[in-house]
């Protein structure tokens, strides 16, 4: 009666950001759960090297993109690269993001405008360019990497830009799934705090950061790409089909306490 609730057998999922440690870790465990996987992003050749590893691992079909979701035309060209190829995408993972820490007092407008073109602009760029199919289908998931800083702040400084990027993240995720619940299309978001991976979202992650996130986290700890994988597969599947506009926290308990 319920044993289909997590499974994506024969779905297309496009996860943008594929090639980051977040994307390729979700593309995976997607595949592992029967779903064809397109893995986009700007480092093509990154991306290769992820889907040619998810097809040796799990024998199910994944392609690499290149997409710069900065650029709606770039971002067009990849729907249809994927419709064409494809015919229908069911689920959308915006995994791409950026991060650049400077004290508020001088955060140079050259690194927010960089911060709110990919994190913002491109957010709702491919929303908008994958969710049109979507609603004309009415079908469709899409899963927006937010953070637990679109909606807590830091003591320490460094963070003005990155966070309010996530906190525009977030009303973009309720007002997309508000629009567009009556068409099926169920819009969510995880919102993880510090996740151990090998780039550290492009070494802007230090050691020194990892330790002084583990001490604010009640569980101790910094997650796991299993803990990502897990509300993602979650959000995709049908498990979740009455949910919507939903922001997901996946950080240790972080949020219960502050
Ligand atoms: N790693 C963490 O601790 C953490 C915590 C909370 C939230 N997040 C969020 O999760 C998401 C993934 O993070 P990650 O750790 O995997 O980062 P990552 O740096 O490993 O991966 C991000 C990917 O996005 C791609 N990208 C950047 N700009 C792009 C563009 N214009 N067009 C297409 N692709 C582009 C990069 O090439 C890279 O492969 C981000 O949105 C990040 O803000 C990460």
């Amino acid at each position: 009666m319920y044993e289909d609730l997590f499974k994506l057998s024969g779905e297309i999922a496009v996860v943008i950001g594929g090639a980051g440690g977040i994307g390729s870790a979700i593309a995976e465990g997607f595949s592992e759960y029967g779903a064809k996987v397109v893995i986009a992003d700007m480092k093509l050749e990154d991306a290769k090297m992820v889907a040619a590893g998810i097809k040796e691992r799990t024998g199910g079909e994944s392609e690499a993109m290149y997409v710069d979701v900065t650029d709606e035309v770039s971002t067009a060209k990849l729907r249809d690269s994927i419709l064409s190829k494809f015919g229908a995408v069911d689920i959308l993972v915006n995994s791409q993001g950026v991060n650049a820490k400077h004290p508020a007092t001088e955060f140079p407008l050259k690194d927010w405008e960089f911060l709110y073109n990919v994190n913002v602009k491109g957010v709702m760029i491919t929303c908008r360019e994958f969710g049109k199919p979507m609603v004309e289908r009415r079908k469709g998931k899409i899963i927006n990497l937010s953070s637990v800083r679109g909606s807590r702040a830091t003591k320490w400084s460094g963070n003005i830009g990155y966070s309010s990027t996530k906190g525009a993240v977030d009303m973009l995720t309720r007002q997309l799934a508000a629009e567009w619940a009556p068409y099926n299309v169920n819009v969510n978001a995880i919102a993880p705090s510090l996740v151990a991976t090998q780039t550290g979202m492009g070494g802007v992650i230090t050691s020194e950061h990892v330790k002084m996130y583990a001490e604010t986290i009640p569980m101790g700890r910094i997650a796991t790409l299993r803990d990502i994988v897990g509300a993602a597969l979650f959000l995709a599947s049908p498990a979740s089909d009455y949910m919507t506009g939903q922001i997901i926290y996946v950080d240790g308990g972080l949020t219960a306490v502050g």
